[in-house]
């Protein structure tokens, strides 16, 4: 059954206030709620019934202004509860009885490793007691938290605790208000044995909050860098956005066992294990810089999320957008802008793109959906960031702070659309965003055609530009969009040429951002000696494609000339595409283009450029991207023709590689700043590549990283080098000594199961069943099964698409045996196989058939059916 933006009305009946008391035991949770439930007085609706949402619950009692209705007076069949002809306000009090010990889907209320806590977006909440379970009904919430004391010493909810005391049996209670209206899906509750941590920030304003962070004690010294980055994006969030933090208390819990990265709920953010913990030992500078963006971006959303909250879930990218948006920000403030931003280009272009491309593509304001935990998609988060982004780059930075203070001042405690937030940037800004706002509601990825010529006779230069976007599921024949085109030209010298767009203008910019609204648009650059090359779509303005015809001369020219790092790093990719798809297909002996090798060691041997860009471009295209940009990809053909270019260039630089890995050995204190984590993986990388032609000097660079590293960035790098290389002996001793080390560590066992299984050496199928059979892998836990299988079909893409078919075989099996215990994950799981139309028949058939044969698991659940059926169906 599918669910439509265009049927949303306004809640018939609106909850003031929820008072919960949660009994937690070891054999269930009774929950006892009462409701203020109110006629609604924006609705024109004359319903009678109250319909509450709940899935999976018990019901033990109701009783509506203190009379107990019996079975006959109300209805509860299917995921609704009606209670009907109810007064225009009343108190409705509920008593529900769960089983958290045995939530697998981990929605609603379950246990992580013997610890109670909740995850109630988008929909979990109506797994917990029957409420209306939608983001539009804002109340205020008092929970009382009751459990054994010895075993749940620590109990939590949102906003400050208020009252505590001791209860019979050994039991005991906290109280927690919230003074802020929320939406259900901002509740929270964790009960358990946990160690606290303490910390403190003064606001702009100056009051003193207090930080804390609950951990398992074998966690306790793995909490300063999500502290730290905590304080850093509080601090930062006043200054750029001047938001400050609202409640007294800021907690943060860590949990082993979550579907998702972290949740935002008010006052007590949860976390993934593997994306708030970090210590020197565990934690790569990767990871490090991952935590630091999550931890932003949950803090992040206390504004732009619940504050200001979503009117419906097709409204999603209004928070999530605007928040990876903003902690993007803050990521390129605190390291290298433009690594930054390769990174969240590098992402989209290889994944969002090819979702866009697929049988679940969907606008950023998608307008139907059948299971909402489907929709926390790329294109909500991804290319939701990038559609704000071009906002700000259309109005520039001040009025886009403008329009920003206008949506937070004027929707503040209120649940809106994406439309209400154009409209402030509107409002604040006088610039019409009519067009702009197609963004919102066609899916698919822009394709740009971009031609140029030169006239030597007027020294006029013509960019002609035309934009199509394809058809997806639903849509045809779309409109153009209104595209921020960021654009320079380079002189033969390298230097950038003025972009004078008419013959009389004077002293005009170097760079400009053309805005692109038609179909077909061309511009004109005046007063050139000489045919410029051109610098497209600088710092990747639009998230779009873009087709030009470049030569590996301009390309060659770009990487080394541009003033525009990210274009510098892209002409390399595209270099290196060009190359290797020149290979494909050529056999082990075919030539690579010297032209390639030549530029990459000017790369390596240039140590006055900013290391960290050296580091993003020394990395070559991945077979994921390779494979996105092919019609019919034939993947170990894609494979091979890296491979060779791989080799190629770590035989012909061998020394520059050595002399690379010598000059960047750091000594001194492990610290994770730009500079270090260039070094570090510039380093890394230059050892990879020389255990790729397994060279003997380098082996021993490895071992010896490996066993003296103080730290898990060279630790990783030396395991991954070896790892990829042929030394078995050596692979085998060292993954083994990295268990024994780190056993103990699940996020570091995390780690040891996804190198293996993402790479084409140690995760080959029988190896991956093998992973599957040990002891540390487990079925419940959904960071294992992405570190194992989904580290397999994503990253191990020759093993994944083996001609025989059995990487699809398996990966249907696994869904399958998912799709029971915990739907949400199995629904992302399968991802891989639904791009089967990409692929020439001998794949794409078998993974289809592997699809179908998903379908046809009897009880299917909804996240997989969506998927699943989309992905069949059609042409
Ligand atoms: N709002 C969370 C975040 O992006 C993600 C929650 C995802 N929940 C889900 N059921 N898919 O920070
Ligand atoms: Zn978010």
């Amino acid at each position: 059954q599918t669910i439509y933006l265009k049927d949303y009305k306004v809640p018939a009946f609106v909850v003031d206030h929820v008072d919960l008391r949660f009994e937690l035991f070891e054999d269930g949770a009774r929950v006892h709620s009462l409701l203020n439930v109110r006629r609604n007085p924006e609705s024109d609706s004359t319903e009678k019934n109250l319909e509450l949402d709940g899935d999976s619950l018990t019901l033990e009692s109701i009783q509506l202004d203190g009379r107990t209705l019996d079975e006959g007076d109300y209805d509860n069949r299917g995921e609704k509860l009606i209670v009907p002809a109810v007064p225009d306000q009343f108190e409705l009090a509920v008593v529900t009885w769960l089983e958290p010990q045995n939530n697998t889907r981990l929605e609603g209320l379950y246990k992580s490793s013997g610890m109670f806590c909740t995850q109630c977006e988008a929909q979990g909440f109506r797994c917990i007691t029957y409420f209306p379970d939608r983001p539009d009904v804002m109340a205020r919430f008092r929970t009382r938290v009751e459990a054994d004391k010895a075993a749940y010493p620590v109990l939590l909810s949102n906003g400050n605790d208020v009252e505590k005391g001791d209860l019979e049996n050994g039991r005991h209670y906290v109280t927690w208000e919230d003074p802020f209206p929320k939406p259900s899906y901002l509740f929270a509750l964790v009960a358990g044995d946990l160690v606290e941590k303490r910390d403190s920030f003064r606001t702009m304003s100056g009051r003193d909050i207090d930080l804390r962070m609950y951990i398992e004690p074998r966690n306790a010294e793995k909490c300063d860098h999500a502290l730290d980055s905590l304080k850093r994006a509080m601090r930062w969030d006043e200054e750029v956005y001047g938001r400050e933090y609202d409640l007294d208390i800021f907690m943060i819990v860590a949990v082993d066992d979550f579907n998702m990265g972290a949740m935002e709920n008010k006052g007590l953010n949860i976390f993934n294990s593997s994306c708030v913990l970090a210590s020197q030992e565990t934690a790569t500078d990767m990871a490090f810089q991952r935590i630091e963006s999550i931890v932003a971006h949950e803090y992040f959303h206390n504004w732009s999320g619940n504050r200001v909250t979503c009117r419906d879930w097709f409204q999603l990218s209004l928070k999530e957008g605007f928040t990876v948006f903003r902690d993007s920000q803050f990521s390129s403030d605190m390291g290298s802008p433009t690594v930054k931003r390769i990174e969240d280009a590098a992402m989209l272009r290889t994944a969002q793109f090819a979702e866009d491309a697929g049988p679940m593509a969907h606008p950023v304001r998608p307008e139907s959906y059948m299971e909402i935990t489907n929709f926390y998609t790329l294109t909500i988060y991804e290319k939701g960031c990038e559609v704000v982004g071009m906002i700000r780059t259309l109005l520039g930075d001040e009025m886009f702070r403008k329009g920003s203070d206008l949506y937070f001042e004027r929707h503040d405690g209120q649940a809106v659309t994406t439309d209400d937030f154009v409209r402030a940037m509107e409002d604040a800004s006088g610039r019409d965003l009519t067009q702009f706002r197609l963004w919102y509601e066609q899916a698919g990825t822009p394709e740009l055609t971009i031609r140029d010529d030169f006239d030597q006779s007027s020294g006029v230069y013509r960019l002609s530009i035309s934009q199509t976007i394809p058809d997806t599921p639903g849509q045809t024949n779309k409109k153009p969009q209104h595209i921020p085109f960021a654009l320079g030209l380079l002189g033969a010298g390298g230097e950038p040429l003025p972009l004078t767009l008419t013959a009389d203008e004077q002293d005009a910019p170097k760079e400009r951002v053309l805005e692109l609204t038609e179909a077909e648009q061309s511009f004109e650059f005046h007063g050139l000696d000489e045919r410029p090359v051109p610098s497209l779509l600088r710092h990747f303005s639009a998230p779009v494609r873009v087709d030009y015809p470049w030569t590996r001369e301009q390309l060659t020219f770009l990487m080394s000339n541009d003033v525009d790092g990210f274009n510098r790093w892209d002409a390399g990719q595209r270099l290196a595409i060009d190359v290797i798809r020149s290979l494909i297909g050529q056999g082990d002996s075919a030539p690579v283009d010297p032209g390639l090798i030549a530029a990459y060691r000017g790369l390596l041997a240039d140590d006055s450029l900013d290391q960290a860009l050296v580091a993003k471009m020394l990395q070559l295209p991945t077979e994921a991207y390779l494979i996105e940009l092919a019609e019919k990809p034939e993947v170990q053909a894609i494979h091979q023709a890296r491979e060779r270019v791989l080799s190629t260039l770590a035989n012909e630089l061998r020394d520059d590689l050595m002399a690379c890995y010598h000059r960047n050995t750091l000594s001194g204190v492990y610290e994770v700043t730009p500079e270090s984590v260039a070094r570090r993986s510039l380093r890394n990388t230059a050892l990879a590549w020389l255990l790729h032609v397994n060279d003997d000097e380098a082996r021993s660079l490895a071992l010896a990283q490996y066993a003296d590293a103080d730290n898990m960035t060279d630790r990783m790098g030396a395991l991954r080098a070896l790892v990829g290389s042929d030394f078995e002996e050596d692979r085998e001793a060292t993954l083994d000594d990295f268990y024994q080390r780190f056993q103990k560590d699940p996020q570091v066992v995390e780690q040891w199961f996804s190198v293996q299984a993402a790479s084409g050496r140690t995760g080959s199928l029988p190896q991956i069943q093998q992973l599957m059979q040990h002891p540390a892998f487990d079925w419940k836990n959904p960071n294992k099964i992405r570190s194992v299988i989904g580290a397999f079909a994503g990253q191990n893409l020759p093993a994944f698409h083996a001609e025989d078919g059995s990487g699809y075989r398996f990966l249907s099996e696994q869904v399958c045996r998912l799709d029971d215990s915990n739907p949400q994950i199995a629904a992302r799981l399968v991802s891989p196989l639904t791009r089967w139309r990409k692929f020439a028949p001998v794949h794409g058939d078998q993974m289809k058939a592997a699809l179908e044969k998903v379908s046809q698991k009897s009880g299917l659940s909804r996240d997989v059916y969506e998927v699943v059926h989309k992905s069949l169906a059609g042409k």
